[in-house]
């Protein structure tokens, strides 16, 4: 008889996401356990748990989900878990806390898509955005650095947050095209804005973060993405389902993606994530990369 699909969802929160949960079953998992409030050093006991309940022909049939909030602490997880393995007993591993990987891979190939329109692409392109300290605006600036834009992460509270930030994950991720600006004022909001191609939301559910007259200062840009799905809009001018719509800011050829284009694209992403995990016959591990190369390909974009 055919194993039964399971896949544990190991999060620091106090809950696991439901949105996990609906997207893991849709998938094709019949069953998904959630253990909540996990922390670095369980993962080892967690993972050795799983790996030597099943055969190995059936390790397919085990997944683990990584979830939670802080991009570092789910790829530290990732880590740990892939070390805690012992082949051929090995199961497949996702990370994609807060969905952030694939929200970040769905932007950031849409932006990336846009700017092939014109035969453009991100190298070297200004891309500032707003949200520096939440999972999506790190996992945002991670690919699109990768992309070899110069990537400015703004924090509404202070310079030294965004740098700070920054700092840490150039550091992890060997990177020098990552910096931090300063967004707690109208003037160093415009500041971090001069030159950008691409401006990004992520900030806070709800909170407006740049008004229509200070999106003007943004003379050359070309896309802006507002991930925010509940009003008032993050950045003013962009309405939920724009998808790749004329902005009428800043100058007459910028373009506009909303929510609704976000989270289609990230939903197919995470349910070809979750595919992959539950038909290959080798363990896989799989984070923002594969999100990435999945949204490419989706998306028919030359990564
Ligand atoms: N469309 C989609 O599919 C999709 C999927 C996932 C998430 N999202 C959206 O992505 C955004 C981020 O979600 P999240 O859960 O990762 O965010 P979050 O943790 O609630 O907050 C994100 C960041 O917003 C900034 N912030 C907080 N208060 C602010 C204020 N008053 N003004 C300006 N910035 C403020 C903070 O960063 P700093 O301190 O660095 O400023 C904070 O870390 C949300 O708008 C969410 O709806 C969209």
């Amino acid at each position: 008889m055919e194993k039964r699909r399971i896949l544990h969802i190991f999060t620091p929160e106090k809950h696991a996401s439901p949105f996990e949960v609906n997207m893991a079953v849709d998938a094709g998992y019949d069953v998904v356990v959630p253990y909540t409030q996990v922390a670095l050093n369980d993962i080892t006991a967690l993972i050795q748990d799983a790996i030597f309940s099943r055969r190995v022909e059936d390790s397919r049939y085990t997944g683990i989900f990584i979830g939670g909030k802080d991009v570092a602490v789910a790829q530290q997880m990732l880590s740990q878990a892939k070390q805690a393995m012992y082949h051929p007993f090995a199961v497949s591993l996702l990370a994609d806390p807060s969905e952030a990987f694939s929200t970040a891979a769905a932007i950031i190939a849409l932006v990336m898509q846009q700017l092939e329109k014109s035969s453009q692409n991100l190298s070297q392109q200004k891309v500032v955005i707003f949200g520096s300290t939440s999972a999506l605006g790190i996992s945002t600036a991670l690919l699109a650095a990768k992309q070899q834009a110069n990537v400015t992460v703004v924090s509404h509270r202070s310079y030294e947050t965004a740098q700070t930030i920054a700092d840490a994950y150039s550091a992890r991720y060997r990177l020098k095209n990552l910096m931090g600006a300063d967004g707690s004022t109208v003037e160093t909001r415009l500041r971090a804005l001069e030159n950008a191609i691409v401006v990004i939301n992520a900030a806070k559910t709800g909170t407006l973060v740049l008004k229509r007259d200070e999106l003007t200062t943004a003379q050359y840009l070309r896309v802006a993405v507002d991930t925010n799905a509940i009003p008032p809009a993050g950045i003013a001018g962009i309405t939920l389902k724009d998808n790749a719509q004329l902005l009428g800011i800043a100058n007459d050829y910028a373009v506009s993606f909303g929510a609704v284009p976000i989270r289609e694209l990230k939903y197919k992403i995470q349910h070809q994530l979750f595919q992959q995990m539950l038909s290959t016959e080798q363990s896989v591990c799989l984070d923002f990369h594969n999100a990435f190369e999945i949204a490419c390909r989706l998306l028919g974009v030359q990564p």
